[in-house]
């Protein structure tokens, strides 16, 4: 996260992430599935501009990113009219949740409290890459800012997961192990940079679809191998220690899924797997020029979006 305070607003470069590990332990109880995961963020960005004032309404609007491109269909100079995926700038937006909520948690003022929040996106919906978690850690640590609430980590941690299972991971942002639902961060700190290509098909995937159709692993991959190679910036078995348990389900609601693994494996990737619940997959490098040369390889096969970066260092957000 890239914070900007101005005299007025605040800015803030919100990240995508990609999951590196995705283990699935158990369902639980409450729907949910206990998970351990390796997750990095990347330098693919939304930005959110948050201007507060006394009126009492949070009203958002939201764009694509002007001059974006999906396998052809541009993206008007007002960013609309796309097939990333939804823009909805109400209550169905978790920046306008989060919003509401850290406000609702904010005592006596917070029925004066108001701010004009304008969010450009340059992260697809529908990715698993995070784009919504990350606007509404975002929109937190905006609010937290700009209306002087002085809420502790802590607390805007225990709002984060209220927002969903990805949201307190992008508090502080970088390369963590999560567990849990995703909420028990415990950052990695001792990670070379990462360098990516990332493809974004022309469909995205719902992440309840997709966990709707997965099991459990009946004898779960561990994170510390995949751990103990990326630090030696070994090669070897890498491919097969980035896990994802969530391929097989997403694999099977979209072909492309199958089609990408195919292509990152012709092109003599070292490691690449599916993001999150997809539909976003990734061929991971230890060097930014080997990234750069398979994404211009890849360019050229017409498969969707596609991006060459690098991994992101934490934020020192949670002030
Ligand atoms: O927490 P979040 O709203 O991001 O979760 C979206 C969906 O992903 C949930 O409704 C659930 O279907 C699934 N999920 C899960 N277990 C997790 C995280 C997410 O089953 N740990």
């Amino acid at each position: 996260m890239i914070i900007r305070p101005e005299r007025d607003k605040v800015r803030i470069w919100s990240p995508a992430k990609l999951n590196l590990f995705l283990e699935i332990l158990a369902r639980r109880q409450d729907g949910f599935h206990e998970l351990e995961m390796l997750m990095t963020t990347i330098a693919i960005y939304d930005r959110l501009e948050f201007t507060p004032d006394g009126s009492g309404r949070i009203r958002l609007s939201c764009f694509w990113k002007p001059g974006y491109r999906v396998l052809g269909h541009d993206v008007s100079p007002e960013g609309r009219g796309t097939t990333l995926g939804d823009l909805p700038t109400g209550a169905d937006n978790l920046v306008w949740q989060a919003i509401d909520l850290i406000r609702q948690n904010s005592g006596e003022k917070g029925s004066h409290l108001g701010a004009r929040v304008s969010l450009v996106k340059g992260i697809p919906s529908g990715s698993g890459l995070g784009g919504a978690s990350g606007n509404a850690a975002a929109a937190l640590l905006a609010a937290n800012e700009c209306w002087q609430l002085g809420l502790p980590p802590k607390r805007l941690h225990e709002l984060a997961l209220r927002l969903g299972s990805d949201v307190p991971f992008f508090l502080t942002g970088g390369m963590a192990v999560c567990r849990g639902r995703g909420e028990i961060v415990q950052p990695v700190h001792d990670l070379p940079r990462l360098h990516f290509v990332v493809v974004r098909p022309p469909e995205g995937l719902s992440t309840p679809a997709v966990y709707r159709d997965c099991s459990p692993a009946e004898n779960p991959a561990s994170v510390y191998p995949l751990l103990s190679s990326l630090r030696r910036g070994d090669c070897r078995d890498l491919n097969h220690l980035v896990v994802n348990r969530l391929y097989a389900p997403a694999s099977r609601l979209l072909p492309w899924i199958g089609r990408m693994s195919r292509e990152f494996t012709d092109l003599n990737c070292p490691a690449h797997q599916m993001s999150g619940s997809g539909s976003s997959y990734y061929g991971l490098f230890y060097n930014a020029r080997q990234a750069r040369h398979v994404a211009s390889r890849l360019r050229s096969r017409r498969i969707g979006t596609i991006w060459s970066v690098s991994s992101t260092p934490p934020g020192d957000n949670c002030r």
